[in-house]
């Protein structure tokens, strides 16, 4: 009967994925990679989640996703300390809300090889990374 909400999941078992993944896309091909997500989102059941235009919105998740597949830092260096939970604290991200946003990034996935050169031998890294990284930021049953 606790008040305050618990992930389903303790951070430390999250693994982040290869940074060998940006030496083969590369900046141009994460953003666009980033921005078909954002597409996605658009249409999706939390699209109201999101400011009405999600230009901005797209460039902020490309950034922080260049760095966190091994290039330079660059939400970091634009934005500050990513702090991504406390960020999406102030977003109702219940399971449904996080089922959804991961289904969304699935069907990019399904062709990110083709399209954006994403090394297959990371996508299993990368699925599981989302996976767990998403659980971590729910904040509410
Ligand atoms: C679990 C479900 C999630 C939902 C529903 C969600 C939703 C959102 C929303 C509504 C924003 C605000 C956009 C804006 O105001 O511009 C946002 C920002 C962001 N999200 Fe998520 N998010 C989720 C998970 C994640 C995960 C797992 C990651 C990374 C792996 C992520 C990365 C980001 C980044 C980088 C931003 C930009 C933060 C900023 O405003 O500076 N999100 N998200």
């Amino acid at each position: 009967m606790s008040p305050v909400f618990t992930p389903p999941i303790n951070p430390q078992q999250i693994v982040s994925p290869s940074r060998a993944i940006y030496e083969t896309m590369g900046e141009e091909n994460i953003t666009r990679m980033i921005e078909d997500f954002y597409a996605e989102l658009e249409q999706s059941s939390i699209r109201e989640m999101f400011p009405r235009d999600m230009k901005f919105s797209a460039q902020k998740s490309a950034a922080f996703f260049v760095g966190l597949l091994g290039g330079p830092p660059l939400y970091h260096q634009r934005y500050g300390n990513p702090m991504m939970r406390a960020r999406h604290l102030p977003l109702p991200i219940n399971r449904a809300a996080r089922d959804e946003w991961l289904a969304c990034f699935e069907r990019v996935l399904q062709h990110a090889t083709e399209r954006y050169q994403f090394p297959p031998e990371h996508l299993e890294g990368f699925r599981e990374f989302l996976s767990g990284f998403s659980l971590w930021m729910m904040n509410r049953d």
